[in-house]
């Protein structure tokens, strides 16, 4: 089959380099792609926010698939404009993506249903959003209901914190019109960690639990990012962790939209909190997560293209989906300036002799060609990848490589795996 991913970042270059390994993917595009996926699929010059031209085009060129990895075309509808135009979609439609792009959905939607997750309230009126604040004290969370590129959640330790939170989301409307409702939640303590599952609107096949380091430094501190590293299976997630997970949220989640007349197809992205009173769902993503899909699409066996179609077309079968033995590790070079700029244009030394490592693949997330050479052209700019026989081993091959490749003011942290290795010990 002809397949079209859509996407440009290290997470579509993953799947890019995945599905070019499927047996039954014959011509393989990427919308708008990268440079560095130019060798493994051809990239046509459209913008993810273009969904006619995109879908007008995977029918002229005869696309059976669309992967799309973004959420922005989800939560805007492209997979019902392509079903429209008979083309399957790995991705929920505009409805069900509502699980991401309104986070006060989601929370109705688990109230409703019994899924675990933190009590909450939502707002559209910043008064009644304090007096709120006020009565149940700190810590306290507030969340912007729509998109906001992943900055739209604030953990306020104080409820001064809290209240300054909820005027700047509501009044000087920082996150634009995703502020003008806000949730306001219970703050949950313990470890995090996503579990990322196939489904075709009944059946769901969960991948192995991953776990991200959204923090700029070492030891969790600093800034949130888009996501330092990320690795798995995370050993924090037994098996009986696993279960109820199946269980007590990705299948009822399913069911829930179902019986809300909302069919979920694609990637369920469960963001999640292990607490003592059990796992309770941080959010919901649509889509893979990046840095997640690089280190868990390479424990997957399997042909990639026949799961997804077959995800979008309601025929997943539990059997297609195998996995490798063993553990990958992904860790993430981040550009001088990241997460508040990303500094363009420096020089990309060694990515040659780190591609030579086996089992190591680096999936380009901002980088650009010029004058022959890669340069970085993004805040996350490349994410190492090892897979090996164990985290220890997979944690120690992806920093080999790390140590190949090196560019001015280059950001990585250290400790990548570290809670995993922890957990094993
Ligand atoms: P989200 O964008 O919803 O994933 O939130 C971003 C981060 O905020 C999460 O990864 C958590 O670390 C944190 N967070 C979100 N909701 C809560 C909560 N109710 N309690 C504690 N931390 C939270
Ligand atoms: N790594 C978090 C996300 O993709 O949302």
């Amino acid at each position: 089959m002809n397949v079209g991913v859509i996407g440009s970042g290290g997470r579509e270059h993953a799947l890019v380099w995945k599905l070019r390994q499927s047996p039954s993917v014959e011509k393989l595009y990427a919308v708008p792609g990268s440079a560095a996926m130019a060798d493994l699929a051809e990239c046509v010059p459209l913008p993810v926010s273009d969904l006619a031209g995109i879908t007008d085009y995977a029918v002229r060129q005869n696309i059976d698939l669309l992967v799309v990895g973004p959420e922005v075309p989800l939560t805007e509808g492209i997979a019902d404009l392509a079903e429209e135009k008979g083309i399957a979609v790995f991705g929920p439609s505009k409805a069900a993506a509502r699980l991401e792009g309104s986070k006060s959905f989601a929370k109705m939607l688990m109230k409703k249903y019994g899924i675990p997750t933190a009590d909450y309230e939502s707002f559209t009126d910043g008064a009644a959003a304090k007096a709120y604040i006020k009565e149940k004290g700190s810590p306290i969370v507030v969340k912007a209901d729509g998109l906001a590129a992943g900055k739209g959640v604030v953990v306020a330790m104080t409820t001064a914190e809290a209240l300054a939170a909820v005027d700047a989301m509501m009044e000087d409307k920082i996150f634009g019109d995703s502020g003008g409702r806000i949730v306001v939640e219970e703050y949950m303590s313990g470890e995090e960690a996503s579990i990322l599952a196939f489904v075709d609107g009944e059946t769901i096949v969960p991948m192995p639990a991953a776990q991200d380091h959204k923090r700029i430094f070492d030891g969790d501190k600093g800034p949130n990012t888009g996501g330092m590293g990320a690795y798995a299976p995370a050993p924090a997630v037994t098996e009986a962790i696993y279960e109820e997970v199946t269980e007590r949220i990705l299948k009822p989640t399913v069911a829930a939209l179902a019986a809300e007349g909302i069919l979920y197809r694609g990637c369920l992205y469960a963001g999640l909190m292990l607490t003592t009173e059990g796992v309770k769902v941080v959010e919901f993503n649509c889509r893979f997560g990046d840095p997640e899909t690089q280190a868990v699409l390479p424990l997957i066996d399997g042909d990639l293209a026949e799961i997804m179609y077959a995800c979008a077309k309601g025929k997943l079968d539990a059997a297609q989906v195998r996995r490798h033995d063993g553990a990958a590790c992904c860790v993430v070079m981040a550009a001088a300036g990241y997460p508040e700029s990303s500094h363009r244009g420096d020089v990309i030394n060694g990515l040659d002799k780190a591609a030579a490592r086996k089992d190591t693949v680096v999936f380009h997330s901002g980088t650009a060609v010029r004058d022959g050479a890669y340069v970085t052209s993004g805040g996350r700019v490349l994410g190492v990848t090892a897979l090996a026989g164990s985290l220890r081993e997979a944690v120690d091959k992806a920093y080999a490589a790390v140590g190949d490749i090196s560019f001015n003011g280059q950001q990585v942290r250290s400790d990548i795996g570290k809670k995993g290795l922890d957990h094993l010990q």
